[in-house]
């Protein structure tokens, strides 16, 4: 069976990847496709990496999960992409149930930062692997979600306390913890131009006007079926995001069905939406992967957080490829 990873090496692109977790790695099916390097040659992890699992109580750092989960790629010949600093999701209690001064909380954020950049700082990186020729440098999504889909502020816990602050002061602790690492910014609703990919923009190129350490842009690409916008403007809006000097990536596609089950139609529109946002990629110089968020509708976030919503993969519950899958291969 073709492989992604494959297809995104030969159309010159670093990796083509997915998300994954630990939890799922018991499922010998599963782990056969996750494994195959033709198909993957890329793992961001789902939860693992969050606040909640690696720091849950102040200065107690739990780095089993991630270590085990790096492990996993390292054996396989993978790269592995952190996820992620600060989120306004995915807190521990000491964090949302204290109330913060601004000082106290810039502390927070830098500390947590630093630690777990500094703990993987070297282990995501793989050189001339099967399927690669180069070196890769560890990439962080290190502020994830920061802005509202109108491209106003997120009001998080973050901005309420900091303003803006906590973007450069997080930037800033991750690249003194690994100097080689990408740090991006990752976020979602911004595949095609809009008021929140704007609002990105003008963000990173204040950052980058300032001399924040800022190298790359993360366009999530949750999708909804039918919604993708026009190939052109996702290429237009992916150019004019590495036209202000940072690379792009793909890093959480999925294209979910809001009525279920789909019929054959729907499932042709998906294999559709998934070839817009990958022929993007492709076809941007400056993007340089694709991640899906979980390659499996056995295993997509989507059921849990949009519920009566689904089916948002290129591979069916029993690991069989629909349509979106040979989309994917067509994009590429
Ligand atoms: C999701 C995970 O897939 C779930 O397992 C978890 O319970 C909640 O978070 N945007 C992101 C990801 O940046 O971290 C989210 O992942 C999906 C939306």
């Amino acid at each position: 069976r073709p492989g992604f990873n494959a297809a995104a090496r030969s159309a010159g692109k670093l990796y083509f990847g997915t998300a994954t977790n630990n939890y799922q790695w018991n499922d010998t099916a599963y782990v056969a496709i996750l494994d195959d390097l033709a198909m993957f040659g890329q793992l961001t992890p789902a939860k693992v990496m969050k606040w909640s699992y690696t720091e849950p109580e102040r200065g107690v750092f739990t780095w089993e999960m991630g270590d085990q989960f790096v492990a996993l790629a390292e054996q396989r010949g993978k790269l592995v992409r952190g996820h992620n600093c600060v989120w306004y999701n995915d807190l521990p209690a000491w964090v949302t149930n204290t109330t913060w001064t601004a000082p106290e909380l810039a502390e927070v954020v830098q500390e947590h930062c630093f630690n777990i950049v500094r703990h993987w700082a070297g282990q995501m990186t793989r050189c001339a692997p099967v399927l690669t020729r180069i070196c890769f440098s560890d990439s962080w999504d290190v502020i994830n979600e920061p802005f509202n889909d109108d491209g106003t502020w997120r009001t998080t816990l973050w901005y309420n306390t900091l303003n803006t602050s906590y973007i450069p002061l997080a930037l800033h602790a991750a690249h003194r913890a690994d100097p080689h690492a990408k740090l991006y910014i990752n976020e979602y609703n911004t595949t095609g131009p809009g008021p929140k990919a704007s609002a990105l923009k003008a963000l990173v190129r204040a950052l980058k006007a300032a001399g924040v350490p800022l190298h790359g842009v993360g366009v999530q690409a949750h999708e909804v079926v039918g919604q993708v916008p026009p190939l052109a403007d996702v290429k237009r809006n992916l150019g004019e995001f590495a036209a202000l000097g940072v690379e792009v990536a793909i890093t959480e596609l999925d294209v979910r069905f809001v009525g279920l089950p789909p019929d054959e139609e729907g499932l042709e529109r998906q294999r559709r939406d998934f070839e817009t946002v990958v022929r993007a990629c492709r076809e941007v110089e400056g993007c340089v992967g694709v991640t899906v968020w979980d390659w499996t509708d056995k295993y997509s976030w989507v059921p849990a957080s949009f519920p009566g919503e689904g089916d948002a993969c290129p591979f069916d519950v029993d690991l069989e490829p629909k349509p979106a899958y040979y989309g994917v291969l067509d994009g590429l």
